[in-house]
C-alpha cells in the first residue's frame, strides 16, 4: 500500500525540482519497470523504481517520460507513489505513436531513459470537510492520490467515476478503500448507475446539501459537463488541464490555456485550475491542432511494426 505519510520529510527533494533523466544521475542504466498491468486493450500501468522522484512527489503533480534516447517527451500524471518501495505508477492510455510504443516496449524487468519532474503545482488539499472526486475513463488513476489526501486531511469523500462499460473499470477497490462513498457510472449501465459522472455528482448533490468541493479530472468535455453541473449550486470545482506539453517548464508555450480570460501555461501555473473559469472551447480547440501530423507519426510506426514483422517471418 502506498503511503503519503513521510511527505516533506526529506529536504533533498522539494516539490517542482527537476530531476533529471537517467545520464545526469547515478543511475545509468535507466529506470527499471518493476509492475506492469494491463487493465483492457489500450489502459496498462507501470510502476518504476526512481526513489528520488516518489520521495518528491505530491498529489497533482506529474512527470515527463522519454522511453529511450529519441523518444518523445510525453507528459504523464503521477498515479501514485510509493515512498517506501521508492516507486511512482503511471498510468497510460495508449492513444498514438509514443504510448502505444510505450504499451508495446515497456516490461517488467526493462527501463524507461528518462523521467523528469515532479512537474506542475500540487493540488491544494482544502480544508474542505465534504469533497466528491471525480474520475472519468483515465481520469480514475489521478484522481486517486487527491481522493486520498482528503480522506488524510479528516475530509469525507464521495468518489464518482465513470467507464463506458464495466469491462474498462479499474481500481474501484483501490478508490472505494479512501472513500465515505462511491459511486460508479457506466455508459451502458453494466456497471453501478447508467449514466454520466455528472448524474453520479447530481446525484451526491442531492443527497448531501454541504458538499464544499468537486475535484474532477477526465477528457476535456468530461471536465467541463462537471463545472457546468457544479455551477449553479456554486460549488468550487477544480480541474486538472491537459493541454500540449514539450518542456514542461514554462519556457514553450506549447501549454497555454485560458483561465478567467487571461493566459496560464499549464505546466507551471497548474495543472489544476477553476474549472468555472477554464476557457474549454480554447483547450479543445488546441488539442486538435497537430492531428494531422499525430496521425502521419502513428501511420510510420505501424508501417515499421509490419516491416519488422514481416522481416521476422522471413528469418
Ligand atoms: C499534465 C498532463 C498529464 C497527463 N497524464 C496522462 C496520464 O496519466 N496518462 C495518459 O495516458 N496520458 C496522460 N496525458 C496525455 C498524454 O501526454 C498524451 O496522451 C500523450 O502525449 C500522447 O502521445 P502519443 O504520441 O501517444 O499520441 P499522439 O498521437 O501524439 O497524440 C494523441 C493525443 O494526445 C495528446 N497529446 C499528444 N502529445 C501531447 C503532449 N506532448 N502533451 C500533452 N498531450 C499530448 C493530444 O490530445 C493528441 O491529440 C497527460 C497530459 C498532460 C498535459
Ligand atoms: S510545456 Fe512548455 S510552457 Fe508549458
Amino acid at each position: 500500500m502506498s503511503s503519503s505519510e513521510t511527505q516533506g520529510s526529506d529536504p533533498a527533494a522539494q516539490p517542482g525540482q527537476d530531476i533529471m533523466p537517467n545520464d545526469e544521475m547515478s543511475n545509468a542504466t535507466g529506470f527499471p519497470i518493476v509492475t506492469r498491468t494491463d487493465f483492457s486493450e489500450t489502459t496498462f500501468l507501470l510502476e518504476v523504481e526512481h526513489p528520488q522522484m516518489a520521495r518528491a512527489a505530491r498529489p497533482g503533480q506529474f512527470v515527463i517520460v522519454m522511453l529511450d534516447d529519441h523518444g518523445e517527451r510525453i507528459p504523464l500524471t503521477i498515479a501514485d507513489f510509493d515512498r517506501d518501495k521508492g516507486t511512482v505508477t503511471l498510468v497510460i492510455q495508449a492513444v498514438g505513436k509514443s504510448s502505444r510504443e510505450m504499451q508495446a516496449r515497456c516490461q517488467v524487468g526493462q527501463t524507461l531513459f528518462g523521467i523528469a519532474g515532479p512537474m506542475g503545482i500540487p493540488s491544494e488539499v482544502s480544508h474542505a470537510k465534504k469533497v466528491i472526486c471525480v474520475g472519468g475513463g483515465l481520469g480514475v488513476a489521478p484522481i486517486f492520490p487527491q481522493a486520498r489526501a482528503f480522506k488524510e486531511a479528516g475530509a469525507y469523500v464521495i468518489g464518482v467515476v465513470g467507464f463506458r462499460s464495466a469491462s474498462l473499470v479499474f481500481w474501484e477497490e483501490k478508490f472505494r478503500s479512501v472513500c465515505d462513498e462511491f459511486i460508479i457510472c457506466t455508459d451502458d449501465g453494466t456497471a453501478g448507475i447508467k449514466g454520466l459522472v455528472t448524474q453520479g455528482i447530481e446525484t451526491a448533490i442531492t443527497t448531501h446539501g454541504d458538499i464544499d468541493e468537486v475535484v474532477a479530472i477526465g477528457p476535456p468535455i468530461m471536465m467541463r459537463a462537471c463545472a457546468e453541473t457544479t455551477r449553479p449550486h456554486g460549488i468550487k470545482t477544480m480541474v486538472s488541464l491537459n493541454p500540449i506539453m514539450v518542456d514542461g517548464t514554462g519556457m514553450c508555450g506549447g501549454c497555454r490555456v485560458r483561465v478567467d480570460n487571461k493566459v496560464k501555461f499549464a505546466c507551471v501555473d497548474g495543472p489544476d485550475f477553476d474549472g468555472h473559469a477554464v476557457d474549454f472551447d480554447d483547450l479543445m480547440a488546441r488539442l486538435q491542432r497537430y492531428r494531422p501530423q499525430e496521425a502521419a507519426a502513428m501511420e510510420r510506426y505501424s508501417e515499421s511494426c509490419k516491416r519488422l514483422l514481416v522481416e521476422e517471418e522471413v528469418r
